[in-house]
Formats: C-alpha cells, structure tokens, sequence
C-alpha cells in the first residue's frame, strides 16, 4: 500500500521540479480553453479538404518540416529576417542564407538574368504586390520628375486597387474584355502618352483566371508612350504553377521573354503553405534606384516596406523546394490543369453554362443554391456579361471533391430546371455522405 501511495508522490515532485526547471511563464491551460482550441482544429481538418472557391493548396505536406523544427526546439528562439537578405544584419539570429537560395531558384525559374536581381520572401502576394507598386514608383522617380500613374485592369485582384490608395497613386482603371483580359483599346484610349506608366498586369484574374497580353501592353508603351514605364506581375496565384506545367506558359512568367521589372507570387496557394506567404524579385536595375533611407541601427539595410520579417517563412519554403521532387511538381501543375479541364467538360455536359480561360485552373459557372455554395467555400461574383456566378479553383488536394462536387450541381440543376422546385433548396448532399 505504502509503495502504492509513493507513485503519485514521485510524479508530483517530478512535475514541480520540471516546472521550476522551464524557463516558461505559460500554465496549463483551462479545460474550456483546451476544448475550443480542439474543436477549432478539429472543425478546420473535418472541412480542409472540401474548400473550392479559394486558390489555396490544402495538401501542405509539412510534417517533416515541424518535425524537425519542434526536435531542435526552434520555437524556444525568436528570429527574425528584418533587413537586406543579401547584406550582413547585426541582428544574427536570422534565416537569410536560405532566403537568398529560394530567391536564387526562383529568379532562374522566372528567367532572371544571373546576378541581376533582387528579392526576398514575402508576407503574402499582397506585400509582394505592394512592393511591385512602391518599387515601380521610386524607380520611375528615379527616371522623371512626374508622378505616374497606375494602369490596372478592372478584373485585377482588388488588392492593387487599395495599394493605388495606400501609396497615393493616380489610377486609371482599363475596361476588361468578357473573359477578363484588359481590353488593350482601352488601355490605348487611357494611357497618357506623356506621365511615367505603370502598369500592374494579371498573371490570373482572381476570379476568371484571366492572363493579360503582355506583348500587346508592350507594344502599345512602344508606340503610343514617350516616357519611361515600369511593368509588375501580378502572379500570385499561376506564377506558382506555369514555370512547372507541360506546354509553353512558363513564357508567360519568363522574364527575359517578357521583359517585365518585377513579380510577385504567393506562396500559400500552389506551394501549399499552412501560412500566408510569397515571393517578390525585381530586377537589379530596378533595386538600385530604390535610394533607401540611412539607417544605422540596422546595418543601412531595409529595403522592404516592413521592418521586422518572418524568418520562418523562407525556412518552410527552403525546406520544401529541398523536400519535393521537380516531378512532383510538375505532375501536380499538370493534374490542376488537367482536373480543370475535367470539371469544365463534366459541367457543360449537365446543362450548366461554365467556363473557363486558357492556362487557368479556375472554372466559373452559374451561382448555385447557397447550400453547395456552403458546401465547398464558393466564391460568389456579379458579372456584368455572365450574371450571378461562382468559381471552382481546381487545387491538388480537390481531386476527391470533383465528382461530388458535379454530383452536387447536377442536383442543384434539375432541382431548378423542374417545374415543381421551390426557390429554396436544401442543404447539398450531407458533408457525412463525401
Ligand atoms: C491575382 C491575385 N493577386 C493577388 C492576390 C492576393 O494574394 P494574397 O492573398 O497572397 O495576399 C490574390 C489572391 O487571391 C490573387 O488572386
């Protein structure tokens, strides 16, 4: 009996010691605490797999990652990239070296000529974006005493819209043509021929998965403008897939063939990031024309509109760009493109009007009830050519959902089309029965 009663004593004074020991000023935390914590994590891992309508990769694929992170106990630091990547920081507890390499990879994938370029990982394609802007502006400074204006077209992600305010823009917004390119006559009617241009190009509307013309952008700056330009990529969404899929769309994100100054990329939709993150690169031309301000306690070196900056972020990239295979990407680039293709055929073969654009992932299609609106996290738009629509963003981890998912609007469909349907409908097919 006595030796029966030493056991929890032993645990006791084992646990007060370990306690004592950690350098920790957290507590357990309360059981209701514990709960909704699990609930909400459970709640995210039930659905993860069913959201259609956001250009997110849900197969994140980061086990080893955290692995290896958590057997270090590198979550016990605090790191932190602020700074140029490329100078020596006084604040050493930093992930540069490895920032530097995934920039490396990529400005050779997206055809930067060697040594002449610049980037980092950003906070998401919207920091990249807002970088593009702020670059394109200190550049053009740079080159003429005008303030530019920002041409973007109208189906271009919104985000370019709020950054015009944010950096205190002239914006001129150009007509898009119905499957969401920039009507490059407008662009021709809008541009003035005489302040510095820059333009914001869509590599992949957010909705319509449209690609800009750059060549004929191009040609219109040639002919029609005297001053200088500044050309941004917009490529948060398929400057993740293009470079990696069968056919010639890497072109499209090639900068030696494009000739644009800078691109931005986001890293949690096609690389399947579980956070928010990105690329930008510029070109070294464009970098030393940025005339940063002095800043001695830090080595005179930020360039970046944010201060302190994730050094995780370009960790997870750096360890997955090393952890996957280019086949694997390769074949998920071409499986998105494949799937989207499928899932235009399989709706159009119901009777439900879709559609879809060259190199696109994204397949848009008449607004369905709000229950497979539900169902799959569809995204809802009103188009001035198509009416209510919603798009399905083919991603590497929907390859289950797809024939539920047709299943479910063919449904939705003959529930509509048959005299007796009621204006509301039920929820789709229970999320149980998937
Ligand atoms: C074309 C385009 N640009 C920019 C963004 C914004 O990117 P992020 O959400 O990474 O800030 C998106 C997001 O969907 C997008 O589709």
């Amino acid at each position: 009996m006595r030796q029966f009663n030493r056991v929890p004593c032993i645990v006791f004074v084992w646990l007060a010691i370990s306690l004592a020991l950690l350098p920790s000023i957290a507590r357990p935390l309360t059981r209701d605490d514990q709960q909704r914590l699990d609930e909400l994590a459970r709640r995210i891992l039930s659905h993860k797999d069913q959201v259609a309508g956001y250009p997110v990769n849900q197969e994140t694929d980061l086990d080893g990652f955290y692995a290896w992170y958590t057997r270090l106990g590198l979550q016990r630091s605090v790191m932190n990239n602020v700074g140029d990547p490329r100078k020596t920081s006084p604040y050493s507890l930093n992930t540069h070296a490895f920032e530097n390499e995934v920039i490396d990879d990529f400005a050779e994938l997206y055809g930067f000529q060697p040594g002449k370029y610049w980037g980092f990982v950003t906070a998401s394609g919207t920091d990249g974006n807002s970088h593009g802007i702020y670059f394109g502006r200190k550049a053009l400074a740079s080159k003429a005493q005008q303030a530019p204006i920002l041409y973007v077209s109208e189906e271009a992600h919104y985000s370019i819209k709020k950054l015009a305010d944010v950096q205190n823009l002239e914006l001129r917004l150009i007509k898009a043509l119905e499957m969401g390119q920039m009507d490059i006559r407008d662009f021709e009617r809008q541009l003035d021929p005489e302040r510095p241009a820059l333009v914001v190009v869509a590599m992949g509307t957010t909705f319509k998965g449209a690609i800009d013309d750059q060549a004929a952008i191009r040609r219109v700056l040639a002919t029609r403008h005297r001053g200088p330009h500044y050309i941004h990529l917009d490529a948060a969404l398929f400057g993740g897939f293009l470079p990696y899929a069968s056919g010639d769309g890497w072109q499209l994100v090639h900068q030696q063939i494009q000739r644009f100054d800078s691109i931005a990329v986001s890293g949690h939709k096609f690389f399947g990031f579980d956070e928010p993150m990105g690329i930008f690169i510029t070109t070294q031309d464009t970098f030393r024309r940025l005339n940063p301000f002095h800043v001695p306690y830090l080595n005179d070196a930020v360039p970046t509109i944010s201060c302190s900056r994730s050094a995780i972020s370009p960790l997870k990239f750096w360890w997955k760009l090393h952890a996957t295979p280019l086949s694997a990407l390769r074949q998920q680039a071409n499986e998105m493109l494949d799937g989207a293709e499928t899932l235009l055929a399989r709706l159009r073969e119901t009777g439900i009007r879709a559609w879809k654009n060259p190199y696109s992932n994204t397949v848009f299609f008449e607004r369905p009830d709000a229950g497979v609106m539900r169902d799959y996290d569809l995204a809802p738009e009103e188009d001035p050519a198509f009416g209510k629509v919603a798009h399905f963003v083919v991603m590497p981890h929907v390859d289950a959902v797809l024939a539920p998912f047709v299943a479910d609007m063919k449904r939705w469909k003959a529930r509509t089309s048959s005299p007796a349907s009621t204006t509301l409908s039920p929820r789709a097919t229970p999320r149980t029965a998937r």
